[in-house]
């Protein structure tokens, strides 16, 4: 460990801001209506709120339990309470936030060339146009414009432009969702679009597949299943009340996917783009938003701009805290500087991401491999550690909290809950990464 006293945040706001601003992303846009559009709509709305109930907060607290209680980054952390035998859980962490910001990051990249596109009107065939912005020389081109610019962030810290640009433009970007989901709900045809989302079709909840989806929605949304918010919670002080946090932070999170569910199914049904999502699962939320915002002539390009700023905003603070699980690691565990360390692991992720780049089925596959697959593993193993081995995960999370309420139920939950349904998940989610893998070998 460096000799430099931990650094912390400036308030408790501070911390719940920027794990807020962690789980907001492209997670509760992209992935979620690309997702939700594959996997039956409202069934596996339904599904994805049950896992973040039972899973997503408890394992969620567990993250900020560890960090807090060892105010080390991850792999330092797990050594610190379970030997050296849990280190590897820490590397297995540090691997899925690698390759979660590699393809993250190409997506990011689309926000900003849409952003940009808007100020022309978004042309007018969006499947069209998706197909041209999301694979090629440009993709390649934003995918590294933005490490470069995460990179920037992550070497300057966090607090100064970051965010102050996410206080005010994530308000903002709310602000449009709600707009959106105002303006869609207006428009003929838009009720197919809410029954897809909301009436549930009750024997596809219990689909495996959309179960496995489901779950790993839960941990990618709430950023979880790979240290970022075990990172985050280790710069925190023992006023802040960890338990009501987890739920604040997984209410916003829950809240704001579900809003971009209520833009996203009206559009696509009022505007007839059913076919084309369908064909690009992946590039639903680009393909639906853009062909709204061109109906809406010169102001559409106004707020699609907006829009797609505010998305590359939410993007940039959770590819921040992606790199920042890697950083960390690296100075605690390696003794890299900040800079040098921030430079040769952002330049890796980069490169790792230029596959993706060029061929969406890699970006797709990639997606399944990390953000489903290691994710839920890193989920399990990390309930199983501090259900079973971390010595009093209760007195982690007593200081700051206003009761003991829920602290014996949370522990029940890692211990005998979420560990079965987990590895229950795992083993379907086992079978979908190797059935990808597959597909894209051919
Ligand atoms: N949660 C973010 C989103 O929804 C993405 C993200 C940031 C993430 N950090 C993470 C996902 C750590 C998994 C693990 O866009």
């Amino acid at each position: 460990m460096s000799g430099a006293p931990r650094e912390k945040w400036n308030s408790r706001t501070g911390f719940v801001l920027a794990a807020i601003g962690s789980a907001v992303g492209l997670g509760n846009m992209w992935r979620f209506s690309y997702l939700a559009a594959e996997h039956g709509g409202a069934a596996f709305v339904v599904l994805y709120l049950g896992f973040t109930l039972l899973v997503g907060v408890p394992v969620l607290l567990a993250e900020m339990a560890l960090g807090r209680g060892a105010r080390r980054s991850p792999i330092a952390a797990l050594e610190h309470y379970g030997g050296r035998s849990w280190r590897g859980l820490g590397a297995l962490f540090v691997v899925s936030g690698f390759v979660i910001l590699a393809y993250y990051s190409v997506i990011a990249g689309w926000t900003f060339a849409y952003a940009i596109s808007g100020l022309t009107g978004f042309g007018s065939d969006p499947a069209a146009t998706f197909a041209e912005v999301s694979t090629g020389p440009d993709a390649v081109a934003w995918h590294l414009a933005f490490m470069a610019l995460v990179v920037t962030v992550v070497i300057g810290g966090v607090r100064g432009g970051i965010e102050r640009a996410a206080v005010f433009l994530m308000p903002a970007l709310l602000v449009l969702l709600v707009g959106l989901a105002l303006y869609a709900s207006g428009l003929e045809g838009s009720g197919e679009g809410y029954r897809r989302y909301l009436s549930i079709d009750v024997s596809a909840v219990f689909d495996r597949d959309v179960m496995v989806q489901a779950a790993g929605q839960a941990f990618f949304s709430l950023s979880l299943g790979m240290g970022a918010m075990l990172t985050f919670a280790s710069y925190v002080g023992r006023d802040t009340d960890l338990k009501r946090d987890s739920l604040v932070i997984s209410a916003s999170d829950f809240g704001v996917a579900f809003l971009a569910g209520l833009v996203v199914f009206p559009l696509i049904f009022a505007f007839g783009l059913e076919a084309q999502v369908g064909d690009s699962t992946l590039g639903a939320l680009f393909i639906t938003l853009p062909a709204a915002f061109a109906e809406m002539g010169a102001a559409g390009r106004v707020v699609g701009t907006l829009f797609f700023v505010g998305l590359a905003v939410g993007a940039l603070t959770s590819a921040v805290s992606l790199l920042e699980v890697v950083v960390s690691t690296a100075i605690d565990s390696l003794g890299l500087s900040r800079r040098r360390a921030t430079l040769f692991f952002g330049s890796v992720t980069a490169l790792l991401g230029i596959p993706a780049a060029l061929d969406i089925e890699i970006l797709g596959l990639m997606d399944q491999v990390a953000g489903n697959f290691l994710l839920v593993l890193g989920g399990f193993l990390l309930a199983v550690f501090v259900g079973w081995r971390m010595p009093d995960p209760v007195a982690a999370v007593l200081p700051g909290a206003a009761s003991r309420w829920g602290l014996g139920a949370w522990r029940g939950l890692l211990r005998y809950v979420v560990p079965p349904i987990l590895l229950w998940v795992l083993w379907g989610s086992a079978e979908a990464t190797l059935a990808a893998v597959g597909a894209v070998l051919g």
